[in-house]
């Protein structure tokens, strides 16, 4: 089975399993670990720093504040001008969970293609894990957010390189490509659905997996990526790279 793209059901098992050996090691230890792995985490958030702010008062800089990040939609924040792509994805209604943050701090343009936060990403999941601890002393309550065990964690959402290295048949994709095009037009304008030609490779893939991980929150889209294997994915992403 591929991990990559676990289940729910089984990343919620294995989050279930995690927590309860947490428990059964007495409560005290969740939060010993809690406080320390939020500390280092305010190393982590260094990265973040000249953008964003946190605590008391903070302001929205060149990227809006995050406090109460956790469970806010994304693109909510009044008195920030978002990009179209992030204020999308708040229509969609894509929240900030552990999972979302997780995959935005990793790679932002995963879950938001055209997103203005330029910024590379965190790819250590060690520092992802003790930056989000860090980000949820932050947020109301904190104590309450389910995914609070500093140890259930273990996902991982970049994406495996042997499939970014995938060579798409153009061809192939082609052939493929009429069913998107029934949304997506052809002409590459946008008439409400985005548009994707011309679109590099890698963030094609990237995208698409998001969907079919059900990371990013749009049905269709979720459905649609659901059904296309790796190599179909490349092979429509050769095809709609090349079109203007
Ligand atoms: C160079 C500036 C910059 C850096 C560095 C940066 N960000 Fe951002 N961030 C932005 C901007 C700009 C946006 C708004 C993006 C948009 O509208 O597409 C944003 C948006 C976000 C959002 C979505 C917020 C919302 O209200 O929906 C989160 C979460 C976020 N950043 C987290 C982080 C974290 C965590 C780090 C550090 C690991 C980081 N950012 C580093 C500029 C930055
Ligand atoms: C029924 C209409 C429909 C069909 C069919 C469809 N899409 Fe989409 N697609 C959408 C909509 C709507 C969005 C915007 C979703 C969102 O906000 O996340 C989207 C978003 C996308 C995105 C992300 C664009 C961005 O700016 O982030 C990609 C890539 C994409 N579609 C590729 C495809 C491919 C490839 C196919 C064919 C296999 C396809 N779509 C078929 C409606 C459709």
């Amino acid at each position: 089975m591929n991990t990559k793209y676990m289940t729910k059901t089984v990343q919620n098992s294995i989050k279930t399993a995690v927590l309860a050996t947490v428990v059964s090691f007495g409560g005290h230890v969740s939060h010993a670990q809690d406080s320390t792995l939020s500390a280092q985490g305010a190393k982590v958030f260094a990265k973040c720093k000249a953008c964003h702010k946190v605590g008391d008062g903070a302001k929205n800089g060149v990227g809006p504040h995050l406090n109460g990040i956790f469970g806010r939609e994304a693109g909510s924040v009044p008195d920030y001008k978002y990009s179209k792509s992030m204020t999308r994805a708040g229509h969609d209604k894509l929240v900030w969970t552990d999972e979302t943050l997780t995959a935005f701090v990793e790679n932002p343009k995963s879950l938001i293609s055209k997103t203005k936060m330029s910024f590379r990403g965190v790819k250590d999941p060690e520092q992802i894990t003790a930056l989000l601890a860090y980000l949820r002393v932050f947020s109301d309550d904190p104590s309450n957010i389910p995914e609070a065990e500093p140890t259930a964690k273990g996902t991982d959402h970049d994406i495996d390189p042997a499939i970014l290295a995938i060579q798409g048949d153009p061809e192939y994709g082609e052939y493929l490509a009429s069913e998107c095009q029934t949304c997506h037009r052809v002409d590459g304008t946008d008439a409400g659905i985005p548009a994707i030609n011309g679109w590099p490779i890698e963030d094609f893939v990237v995208a698409m997996h998001a969907y079919k991980g059900k990371i990013r929150p749009h049905p269709v889209m979720q459905m649609m990526a659901g059904r296309l294997s790796s190599e179909e994915i490349a092979a429509l992403a050769a095809y709609f790279e090349a079109l203007e």
